[in-house]
């Protein structure tokens, strides 16, 4: 999604910006732009397209050592020249580039036209960048202030004016903002991927905050309604190598990110398992085995992967903590007044932990009194922030548009949180340590699946050719075939469809012919006869079939029939949905790889969500 880079220091600005949007593109995005101010005021540049076309059509004097820049997802108006950012005002001395969505800009656009005002784009922005500029106040900071304060809305924004020649001022509600501190440089960033190549040394700011950024540092201000209160943010150093940023010899990060699995599952499990008591050592929670044991009901909340892997997790915990627990799209929680119970535990699952819906879907259950911990990878992020404990994924930065890694650590951190819940409630500690050796056997079955990487690729040009397929499972295996169609309709752009098994029956098998492939999930589980039995119904009408099973299951007359068949490493029964979902994976990637698609930056969709 929209992407906000800037710089202020001794360096000319425009390389050192369009450098940080290529880092961002990964996010999703439609349109570019910077914002330059040098000696002869300010110069903005953008247009619809790549950032490459960007550079490719930057003047050649677009000098000036304070800038900003932009990738657009468009919101409000199509993509085109107009709409990208920076946006500023009449007489160009004021540039705004924004995240988030404006939700009064309707009425504010209005304002300003019967004001004689010509707005020039279809933008929620744009009224920003006229407010400020309208403003009297005396510093930038106030007029910035009391412009926002006009505003409704979500917004990560940095600022550029030219009677303010030294300072760029970025603010924050709802869309995150990080200042990186360099030497006699200072960075801006929406995302720490545009940073890590500068410095690691940063600062996160919080909603309701602004900063003043100049080549020599930086101040932070609480925006209050009776003006600018100064707060005591510092920089800090953040654990993270610049090479996680770099594909490497990979043709994608999808593809890194996929081999990069084994070694992030240890991490996630490393220290959090206590093999003598067979339970598990999660001690971010900020519960102990008191308060876990008077929760009556689990809910689970996220959006896309999150809510699939969700959905995974909810039959984990109602499996071994015998505690009843659903998941729900947190896009749709607070939407329909929800019930929050005191002795219901809320659990926010996230990679990016920026995602708007379920952002709002903690703050939802917080105001109505409940207790919510958060499953999330990025250290520091706003539903990091918001939860009241969780577990830290330890994937690294997730780049791939497509969720490989921070899902499959999803899984295993409900893994742990089931066992831990399960212990203090009634799972035996006999079952605690068939789990936990299960957890620990994982990674290496990871490595065994990724190795028939090249099987799994001819399975993929097989499927490639599909323009509609089906993935099905039962029970276990339904989030599993959830979560297979998203990830192979994200990057195909196929049309694929997840169903329970049990239910083809009863309409979709309308659709079966030998056009349209099911990739069915058939585990060793207790349905095994009853999912080969369906495979039948499909093979019956000429429905081509792949199949991810266990080598022990015995597909009889079946076997002839499919195109596909795809063994994967058995654990424990209630363990086995991570590794059936990490062949679906290879499979979209390679399905993607062979109809041309770019696989990191799919049409339409963005890294992190952040608006609704
Ligand atoms: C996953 O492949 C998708 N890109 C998407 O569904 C994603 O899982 C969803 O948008 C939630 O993102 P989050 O984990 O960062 O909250």
């Amino acid at each position: 999604m929209c992407g906000i880079v800037g710089y202020i220091g001794t360096q000319q600005a425009a390389p050192l910006l369009l450098e940080g949007l290529t880092r961002l593109e990964h996010r999703g995005y439609d349109s570019a732009g910077v914002a330059v101010l040098g000696g002869s005021g300010l110069k903005v540049a953008k247009r619809a397209g790549r950032v490459r076309d960007l550079a490719d059509g930057l003047p050649k004097r677009f000098g000036g050592k304070i800038g900003i820049g932009h990738t657009r997802w468009a919101t409000h108006g199509p993509a085109n020249d107009v709409n990208a950012h920076p946006h500023t005002d009449e007489l160009s001395r004021v540039a705004v580039v924004h995240n988030g969505i404006i939700d009064n800009a309707a009425a504010l656009r209005a304002e300003l036209a019967d004001d004689g005002l010509v707005l020039t784009s279809d933008t929620d922005t744009e009224v920003l960048a006229h407010l400020v500029a309208r403003s009297s106040a005396k510093t930038l900071e106030q007029r910035i202030a009391e412009a926002l304060g006009r505003v409704e809305g979500t917004y990560g924004i940095a600022v550029a004016h030219a009677d303010f020649p030294d300072r760029l001022v970025v603010a924050r509600n709802g869309s995150p903002l990080i200042i990186g501190v360099g030497d006699h440089e200072m960075h801006v960033a929406s995302d720490l991927a545009a940073l890590v190549r500068y410095t690691t040394t940063v600062a996160h700011l919080d909603d309701g905050e602004m900063a003043t950024i100049t080549a020599a540092g930086f101040s932070t201000y609480r925006i209050e309604a009776t003006g600018l209160a100064a707060t005591d943010r510092r920089a800090k150093e953040v654990d993270i190598d610049p090479e996680a940023y770099d594909a490497g010899e990979h043709d994608s990060f999808m593809h890194k990110e996929l081999l990069e699995q084994p070694a992030r599952a240890e991490a996630v499990l490393r220290g959090r398992l206590d093999e003598r008591f067979g339970t598990g050592h999660l001690g971010g929670l900020n519960l102990d085995a008191r308060e876990l044991r008077a929760f009556r009901r689990v809910k689970v909340l996220g959006c896309g992967s999150a809510y699939y892997v969700g959905q995974m997790g909810a039959s984990l915990l109602e499996e071994l903590a015998r505690i009843p627990a659903d998941a729900e799209a947190a896009s749709e929680f607070r939407y329909r007044n929800p019930i929050v119970e005191p002795d219901t535990l809320y659990v926010a699952v996230s990679q990016s932990g920026e995602t708007i819906d379920t952002l709002l879907a903690v703050q939802e259950v917080q105001r109505k009194g409940g207790r919510v911990i958060g499953l999330v990878n990025v250290v520091g992020s706003a539903i990091a922030r918001q939860v009241d404990g969780g577990i830290y994924l330890h994937s690294g930065p997730e780049v791939a548009v497509a969720s490989t890694k921070a899902l499959t650590n999803m899984f295993l951190a409900f893994g742990m949180l089931a066992v831990q819940l399960g212990r203090v409630r009634d799972l035996s500690i006999a079952d605690g340590k068939r789990l936990i050796t299960g957890l620990t056997r994982i990674p290496e079955q990871i490595d065994q699946v990724l190795a028939t990487e090249a099987d799994l690729a001819l399975v993929a040009k097989r499927l490639a050719e599909a323009e509609s397929l089906f993935f099905v499972g039962r029970v276990r295996g339904f989030p599993v075939a959830r979560e297979g169609a998203q990830k192979f309709k994200e990057i195909t752009y196929r049309h694929a469809e997840a169903y329970q098994t049990s239910e083809l029956k009863h309409g979709p098998l309308a659709l079966i012919s030998p056009e349209v492939p099911t990739v069915a999930i058939v585990p060793d589980d207790e349905l095994v006869e009853r999912n080969v039995a369906a495979l039948h119904e499909i093979a019956a009408r000429g429905g081509p079939l792949v199949v991810v099973t266990h080598d022990s299951v015995d597909l009889g007359d079946l076997e002839s029939l499919v195109v596909g068949r795809i063994d994967v490493p058995r654990n424990e029964r209630e363990l086995d949905p991570i590794l059936l979902t990490i062949p679906l994976q290879v499979l979209a990637y390679h399905a993607a790889l062979e109809l041309g698609h770019d696989i990191d930056k799919p049409r339409n969709l963005a890294k992190s969500v952040t608006v609704e």
